[in-house]
């Protein structure tokens, strides 16, 4: 698995949301951080192919993915930032819906959604409508779609936006242990969101990429750059974000 974005462009108009943007991925979790546009979303929606790029490539497995197309989107679960939800819809139902939109056979649904149910654990939510669930159940319910059919890129744009303290405890527990043999990228403004789980931190400013490494490269790299006049131990991603994106 190797996804590769090699001077990836997006303008509107005269605005450039992304900026030549190069990164090569592979299994594991990637935490993309950045300010309100930096272009995180621009980014994702450039994966999964719901707007066009104004220029470069990217490669999946060395294949460019248009010309790859349904066998590509294939491989990917999305969540995206803003979504309708389908309030009057249960859990179960909203989940054979999205089954048929990725064209999985109901007979294979049922199996398929009975494990996302329980991987998110909403199997006793199951039948309710999502129209009375809390705003952690509904991002669960998201995830479970996003992970239906075991993609092998998952694209999740601010999972954890708009939950309390445990809720985003909890769901970011829940996107730790799906996240096993993906390419998992995990858009946030919210650094403890991906300290923990993202072995690798991508720093999105003004739609460039400042910089990609582990929490704690990039923390020994702003230890040393701010000229270590802090212990070492009292320093953390925090600390890197606001060294390169809040200045
Ligand atoms: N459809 C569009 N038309 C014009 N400009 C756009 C459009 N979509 C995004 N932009 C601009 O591109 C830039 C990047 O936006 P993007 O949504 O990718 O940022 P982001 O990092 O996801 O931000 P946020 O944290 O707020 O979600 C912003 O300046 C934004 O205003
Ligand atoms: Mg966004």
């Amino acid at each position: 698995m190797k996804l590769e974005l090699k001077n990836v462009t997006k303008r509107y108009g005269e605005k450039t949301a992304l900026d030549k943007f190069s990164a090569e991925l592979s299994e594991g979790v990637y935490g993309m951080l950045g300010p309100n546009g930096a272009g995180k979303s621009t980014l994702m929606n450039l994966i999964t192919d719901n707007i066009k790029r104004t220029s470069g490539e990217i490669l999946y497995d060395g294949e460019e993915i248009l010309e790859m197309g349904s066998r590509f989107r294939n491989k990917i679960g999305y969540m995206p930032q803003q979504q309708g939800m389908y309030d009057s819809l249960s859990a179960i139902d909203f989940l054979y819906y999205m089954a048929a939109i990725k064209g999985i056979k109901r007979k294979e649904a049922k199996a398929e959604i009975e494990r996302l149910l329980r991987v998110v654990s909403l199997e006793k939510e199951a039948h309710k409508k999502i129209g009375g669930f809390s705003g952690g159940m509904r991002q669960r319910v998201l995830l479970a779609q996003a992970i239906m059919g075991k993609p092998e890129v998952l694209i999740l744009d601010e999972p954890t936006a708009g939950l309390d303290p445990e809720e985003r405890i909890k769901t970011r527990n829940f996107i730790k242990d799906m996240s096993e043999n993906m390419i998992v990228i995990l858009a946030t403004h919210v650094v403890s969101d991906v300290e923990t789980i993202a072995g690798n931190i991508m720093l999105i400013k003004e739609g460039r990429l400042i910089e990609m490494a582990s929490p704690k490269e990039l923390t020994d790299r702003v230890w040393e750059l701010e000229g270590k006049n802090k212990d070492r131990e009292e320093m953390n991603l925090e600390d890197v974000y606001m060294h390169y994106l809040e200045k």
